[in-house]
């Protein structure tokens, strides 16, 4: 070997040594990844978890916790299941995807099959989906159908298409109904665990589809099992008032008008929610816009976190249960925000305070200022 090539292999090792790792090879012996599983990644994983100190004791839960799940490379969390989802489908030989959505999903399989050269075709609500996921799944060169009838009438189009195949145009489901979703996006919980020496006591969710936190039940499951962990959360989640199906005396209403991501009538994974929520003793909560708007604008401001509307649910129904005394206020608490504030451009420039104009002076900026 001439020294030239020795050289480079140590470079070589020095860089792959402090790579950002794959989420697929990290968590591997969790997950089912085999020789035929191919390890795409975007970067998808390894999100910062946050301890927000000046909202935690605003709200009276000083060990309050954020998962910043708005940092995956599509800007949510579907990126943990997609990116198994995908890999799966490759190893099986499959050549394009579909899914129902109200956009993040859209968004995560548009950029993954792009990345594996695969078709995407995604199923959105008419009307209901932020700019940003749409313009993202546009950009990756999805096929986008609108559908009326909401996310729950794009669903069952989508799976009335899976159920009735064309030979000519097979496809692969990655909605959270396919396994390999939930299986990818358990690791944010095997994450949460890591970097706080345990389970918290309480992890709190937005509930949409109910994929996410029937994901996380199954990660504290998998870690506790394997004695990584001695205990698993008290699972909180929340759904947006108007479409709660899950929530006890539940009423069909106006559907809520900001956290569109999970206006959902019937969600696919509600059996497997309502347990997470039964053996985990907790809570399945809906909370209104104007809590869902209060808990968006104080994440950006007191934390500088700017997450989507439908992930501020988490923490907009802490905050409830923490103000009627229904959560042990010394606890650790973990909310998770679900997606980026840039998703929904929309609601962002309805909340924010408006630009000043000013001359192009020091003085012209003092002015504006009222300084
Ligand atoms: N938060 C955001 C930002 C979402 O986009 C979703 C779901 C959820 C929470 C709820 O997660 O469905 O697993 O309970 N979005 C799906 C989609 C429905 O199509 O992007 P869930």
């Amino acid at each position: 070997m001439r020294m030239s090539d020795v050289l480079r292999q140590l470079r070589q090792q020095q860089s792959r040594a402090g790579a950002r790792p794959r989420l697929l090879q990290r968590f591997e012996a969790f997950l089912p990844v085999d020789a035929a599983t191919p390890l795409l990644s975007l970067g998808e994983g390894f999100t910062p978890l946050i301890h927000a100190r000046t909202l935690g004791r605003a709200i009276g839960c000083p060990m309050l916790h954020l998962k910043v799940e708005g940092q995956n490379p599509t800007g949510s969390f579907k990126d943990r299941g997609m990116v198994l989802a995908v890999a799966k489908a490759i190893g099986e030989g499959s050549r394009a995807l579909i899914c129902a959505s109200t956009g993040n999903t859209a968004a995560s399989a548009a950029a993954y099959g792009a990345h594996a050269a695969l078709d995407v075709v995604v199923v959105l609500p008419r009307g209901q989906v932020a700019a940003g996921k749409l313009l993202q799944a546009q950009a990756a060169g999805a096929r986008v159908v609108a559908v009326d009838g909401g996310f729950d009438g794009a669903l069952r189009a989508v799976r009335e298409l899976i159920d009735d195949p064309d030979p000519r145009h097979p496809m692969t489901l990655v909605n959270s109904v396919n396994p390999f979703r939930i299986e990818g996006q358990k690791t944010a919980a095997f994450e949460v665990c890591e970097d706080l020496g345990g389970a918290p006591d309480y992890l709190a969710i937005p509930v949409g589809n109910a994929g996410n936190i029937t994901a996380y039940w199954k990660g504290f499951g998998d870690y506790r099992s394997a004695g990584l962990v001695e205990t698993r959360p008290i699972m909180l989640g929340f759904q947006a008032a108007g479409a709660a199906p899950l929530v006890s005396g539940y009423r069909v209403e106006e559907p809520t008008t900001v956290a569109t991501a999970i206006r959902i009538g019937d969600p696919a994974s509600g059996p497997a929610a309502l347990r997470a929520r039964d053996e985990s003793s907790g809570r399945i909560e809906a909370v209104t816009d104007e809590e869902i708007l209060d808990a968006y604008r104080d994440l950006a401001r007191y934390e500088g976190i700017f997450c989507e509307p439908a992930s501020a649910a988490s923490v907009a129904g802490v905050r409830k249960l923490a103000a009627q005394g229904a959560i042990d206020p010394g606890a650790t608490i973990v909310c998770v925000l679900t997606g980026h504030g840039l998703k929904d451009p929309d609601t962002a420039r309805r909340e924010a305070l408006p630009a000043i104009d000013a001359e192009p002076s020091a003085a012209g900026v003092r002015r504006a200022l009222g300084w």
